[in-house]
């Protein structure tokens, strides 16, 4: 494949033919911002938020879905990218709750970064808001559409990666919405509450709802591990809040197998006050605690091996 050199902040970058506009940004670490895009998923073009200027160009192109070209000249926030950015993000922040202070995402919410990076403070446009009933009926995912900026990557993830296609686009205009066929609550849809939808939203729309109070973003710690529950081998992210685990998340947000609720919900076998603290085998009928050996049915192996090595 051939090789094209551009330059992107005064800062020339060979790339090869094909790789975008972002792309080639994120390379030498210039700062993009992005809302529908996300690697390995999908570059619908659609938010807008990643525009650039290209000289020679008369508008301002999506750096998403825009292939560099050899000679090309490109600025990430000159100041006409800067005003394309928060015209978007006012219009964005025109119509959202902005309860950050309580919101599950704050932390971790592109929308709050980007608002604050360009100090976007949503008094610029007055209008109508959204007030859609937050969506609670199960106990899994909890949805507040009123913070939804329509990136259209939850309904991306849902089809490409779980192959289900629970949920999509619907209605028009200011109506426009994420919805399960015939817009019922999600526990009466066919979703299986794999939570890629989750992992991949850029704002607090949709969260876990079993992390919910559980601790701010930046309060928690991840670990990656291999679930056991199965021999599928699923990668996620184990998080924890002072030594403690309060939940699962995705590894690969856009990529890699959907995780099951066995693997997501299995930690809380944890913390389960139920669950015995040694192996219990029924003798006679009655439940005994046993060892670890017994119960593994290592037990009669060891004993061979002690008896062969006598
Ligand atoms: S989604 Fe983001 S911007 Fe909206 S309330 Fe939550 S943290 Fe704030
Ligand atoms: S949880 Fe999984 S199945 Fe349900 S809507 Fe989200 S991506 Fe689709
Ligand atoms: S729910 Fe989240 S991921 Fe889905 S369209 Fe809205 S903002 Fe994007
Ligand atoms: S991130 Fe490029 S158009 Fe949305």
């Amino acid at each position: 494949m051939s090789n094209v050199t551009l330059t992107i902040n005064g800062r020339q970058v060979t790339v090869p033919a094909g790789t975008t506009v972002l792309e080639a940004a994120e390379k030498i670490g210039a700062f993009i911002p992005t809302f529908c895009y996300e690697k390995d998923l999908t570059a619908p073009g659609a938010c807008r938020i990643c525009v650039v200027e290209i000289e020679g160009w008369r508008n301002l192109p999506a750096s998403c879905v825009t292939a560099v070209a050899d000679g090309m000249v490109v600025h990430t926030e000159s100041p006409a990218v800067v005003e394309a950015r928060k015209t978007i993000l006012e219009l964005l922040v025109a119509n959202h709750p902005l309860d950050c202070m309580t919101c599950e995402k704050s932390g971790n919410c592109k929308l709050q970064d980007y608002a604050y990076r360009y100090g976007i403070t949503g008094t610029a446009f007055a209008g109508e808001k959204h007030a859609y009933r937050p969506d609670d009926s199960n106990p899994y995912i909890y949805r507040d559409l009123n913070k939804c900026i329509l990136c259209g990557k939850c309904v991306a993830t849902c089809n490409a990666v779980q192959e289900r296609s629970v949920i999509n686009f619907a209605y028009r205009g200011f109506n426009t919405k994420i919805a399960t066929f015939l817009d019922t609550d999600l526990k009466d849809s066919e979703c299986v509450y794999c939570n890629r939808c989750v992992a991949v939203c850029p704002v607090g729309a949709i969260v876990d709802k079993t992390m919910m109070g559980k601790g701010r973003t930046w309060e928690l710690e991840k670990k990656q591990v291999t679930c056991t529950f199965c021999a599928a081998g699923c990668a996620f992210d184990v998080n924890y809040k002072n030594g403690k685990v309060v939940g699962v998340t995705a590894a690969n947000a856009a990529a890699g197998r959907p995780l099951c609720l066995k693997g997501r919900l299995g930690v809380n076998l944890l913390y389960n006050p139920d669950c015995p603290e040694k192996p219990l085998i029924k003798k006679d009928g009655e439940f005994t605690e046993v060892s670890w050996e017994e119960a593994l049915g290592i037990a009669p192996i060891l004993e061979k091996i002690n008896a062969l090595t006598k």
